[in-house]
């Protein structure tokens, strides 16, 4: 797998004249639009990546953007792969590894997601502060000592000083925040009213199909994260709008992640 993944990097440092990112971003579902905030340099489609898997989801672009962001080197996924495609675990979480050997200092990760702590709301953005992993672990096989440790440690998973620093940017941005832990399940079925309420009882607040993997993989290499949830809908609450209006609160929730982004990447 190193091998796969050390061509895939010199394939795509060459494709950009060994532009160096310092952050990665995965861009969730519905939250695309963070790409218009990059002063993009590089476009590559996963297509041309050798090694990369090739998103199958219909609006998911499926493509590596280089550029800057407040005058700082970024490389954004816009669409990422999950599980519940097909891919294999070790696909899912390949843009991560190879976004390691392209030199990200941290990982930004984004999500939609069902809230089922009562206290949120349809638009609210959820920083995650842990998780619960009901889905295969993508660490499953032989290890490569090169890449990390057998057994690697899930504290401070999520970078408490980018929590905080984000804490510090959204009351100065006037931007709601709520916290919580995320449960990553498989999908692609929606949770059913006894899977959510499941979710609240283990001590979970918000579930959803990605970003578990992907920060397992990342954390296996010991690159910081940040990670933010859109809560696009609340699964135990019998009011939930209709579709156009949940994409629509996404889509407002898209904005103020963004500006959280920005801001953070500025001072970080
Ligand atoms: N469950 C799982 N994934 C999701 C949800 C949900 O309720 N909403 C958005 N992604």
């Amino acid at each position: 797998m190193l091998e796969e993944i050390k061509k895939a990097a010199e394939y795509i440092k060459a494709a950009v004249n060994d532009f160096e990112p310092e952050t990665g971003i995965i861009l969730g579902t519905g939250l695309g639009g963070f790409a218009d905030r990059i002063e993009t340099l590089f476009s590559l489609d996963y297509k041309d990546i050798p090694g990369f898997p090739v998103s199958t989801v219909e609006g998911h672009a499926g493509r590596l953007i280089f550029g800057r962001v407040e005058g700082r080197n970024v490389v954004a996924m816009q669409g990422r792969f999950h599980y519940y495609e097909g891919y294999t675990m070790q696909q899912v979480t390949f843009p991560v590894r190879v976004m390691k050997l392209l030199g990200i200092k941290r990982l930004f990760v984004s999500n939609a997601s069902g809230g089922v702590n009562p206290a949120f709301r349809t638009g609210d953005l959820m920083i995650i502060t842990d998780h619960i992993n009901l889905m295969p672990n993508p660490l499953i096989g032989p290890n490569n000592p090169e890449l990390g440790p057998r057994f690697p440690d899930m504290h401070n998973c999520y970078d408490s000083s980018m929590i905080a620093l984000a804490t510090q940017i959204a009351e100065a941005e006037g931007i709601k925040l709520q916290y919580g832990v995320y449960v990553g399940c498989t999908g692609p079925t929606f949770e059913t009213q006894a899977e959510y309420r499941f979710y609240k009882a283990i001590g979970g607040d918000a579930g959803g199909m990605s970003t578990v993997p992907e920060v397992i993989v990342a954390r296996h290499m010991s690159i910081p994260v940040f990670a933010v949830s859109v809560i696009t809908n609340c699964g135990l609450s019998d009011e939930i709008g209709d579709h156009e209006d949940v994409q629509r609160q996404g889509r407002r929730a898209g904005e103020r992640m963004a500006v959280l982004f920005e801001k953070m990447i500025k001072t970080l």
